[in-house]
């Protein structure tokens, strides 16, 4: 099994070699993975003159399975895009058609504290939100910057095909489907006919899913009601600028944008594997951030793509151990528990997995 490795920029490397490290861990017994590191984002770009190079999409596509680490700066993101680390990774997901991003939310229960929010809406929360990723105002034209009577104007475009909409609005009721049988879609249909068009087509779809209840909500609605009342959502699906506000407000009922791991999928079931947290310049190199998203990537990624169920919770198994036994990373610190650096908590999570084959 060959599994990319494009670790990309700020603690990108950092925590994706913990992820490596856990898959190692996980596969000493049995199986190994054969993985191929590859340049993506700042550091292709200051090496090669391209974010996404050539060899390194191609290498994407042949592998089993993409393990992707973030990509992009604050000083990249004010260049022209085709020198923007961070549009590398946008560019992938078009060339792969990885559509479907699930972006799942749990509350640990060890985490409970670590959150800003109150226990009792916290306790028990497990939604996924499925975040469409290769179209909406990401993708649409026209776009760019013109001046028109003497001043600047920006301009994006909001855009979906019925096909679009249809094919993640499956993916979303199919997720329901064995999960609680709950979708919520997220729109903004009283004001955008795109939006209107999403509702109008997700509501054709849910005819073929009688036993998922379907509801539907505006975005400014629902960014309040996931805070307010989280553990009434099962599947959420919405659109792509939607679904990546969304999903980072969302990482709170689990305490830390540290933890949430993402698989962005294709028709085919071709994955990229990403954590839902950028390049984190201000924490960069200095061994605090937190890898535990970036290891839940890679039991996503055994499950989804090399469909290696048991491994991949093995992975999630250790990673609970690890939360039990009080160790935590700065941004999920509490009293009482055991802070450790990003590659301490990488060979924790490794120790437990070693220690889980040999139960
Ligand atoms: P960010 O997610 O990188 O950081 C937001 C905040 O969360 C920061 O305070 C950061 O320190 C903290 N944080 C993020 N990940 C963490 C982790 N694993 N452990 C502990 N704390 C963590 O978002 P941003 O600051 O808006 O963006 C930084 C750069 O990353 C920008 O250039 C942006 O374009 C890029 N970005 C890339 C991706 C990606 O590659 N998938 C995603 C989001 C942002
Ligand atoms: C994400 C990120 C990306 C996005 C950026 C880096 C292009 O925020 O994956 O959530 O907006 O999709
Ligand atoms: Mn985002």
């Amino acid at each position: 099994m060959h599994i990319a490795v494009l670790a990309g920029d700020g603690i990108g490397p950092e925590v994706t070699r913990q992820a490596v490290k856990a898959l190692r861990a996980v596969a000493a017994n049995g199986p190994q993975f054969d993985f191929t590191e590859a340049p993506i984002g700042d550091a292709a770009y200051d090496t090669t003159g391209d974010p996404l190079p050539e060899a390194t999409a191609a290498l994407a596509e042949r592998a089993d399975a993409v393990l992707f680490g973030a990509a992009g700066t604050y000083e990249s993101d004010l260049r022209p895009p085709e020198q923007r680390g961070g549009h590398a990774l946008l560019r992938l997901r078009k060339r792969m058609d990885l559509f479907a991003n699930y972006r799942p939310v749990m509350a640990f229960p060890e985490l409970i504290g670590a959150s800003t929010l109150k226990r009792e809406a916290l306790e028990g929360v497990d939604l996924i939100v499925l975040r469409e990723l290769t179209g909406d105002i990401y993708f649409g034209t026209p776009r760019g910057v013109h001046v028109e009577n003497g001043e600047r104007v920006g301009i994006n475009t909001m855009r979906y095909t019925e096909g679009e909409i249809r094919r993640v609005a499956h993916a979303g009721f199919r997720a329901a489907a064995t999960r609680r049988k709950k979708l919520c879609s997220v729109d903004k249909a009283n004001v955008l006919e795109t939006m209107a068009l999403w509702r109008e087509v997700v509501s054709e779809v849910g005819r073929d899913y009688p036993e998922v209840e379907l509801t539907h909500l505006y975005v400014d609605a629902a960014s309040m009601h996931l805070i307010r009342r989280p553990r009434d959502f099962d599947v959420i699906v919405t659109g792509n600028i939607f679904g990546d506000i969304l999903s980072d407000a969302a990482a709170m009922l689990t305490g830390s944008i540290g933890m949430l791991p993402s698989a962005s999928l294709n028709a085919e079931g071709r994955g990229l594997y990403e954590p839902v947290h950028g390049s984190a310049p201000d924490i960069a190199g200095k061994d605090i951030a937190n890898p535990l998203a970036s290891v839940l990537c890679g039991a996503m990624l055994l499950r989804h793509s090399l469909g290696q169920a048991e491994r991949a919770e093995r992975i999630e198994t250790a990673v609970r151990r690890v939360l039990a036994e009080g160790y935590r990373t700065a941004d999920i610190m509490e009293d009482g528990a055991t802070r450790l650096g990003t590659e301490a908590m990488g060979d924790a999570v490794a120790r437990e997995i070693a220690r889980l084959a040999k139960a």
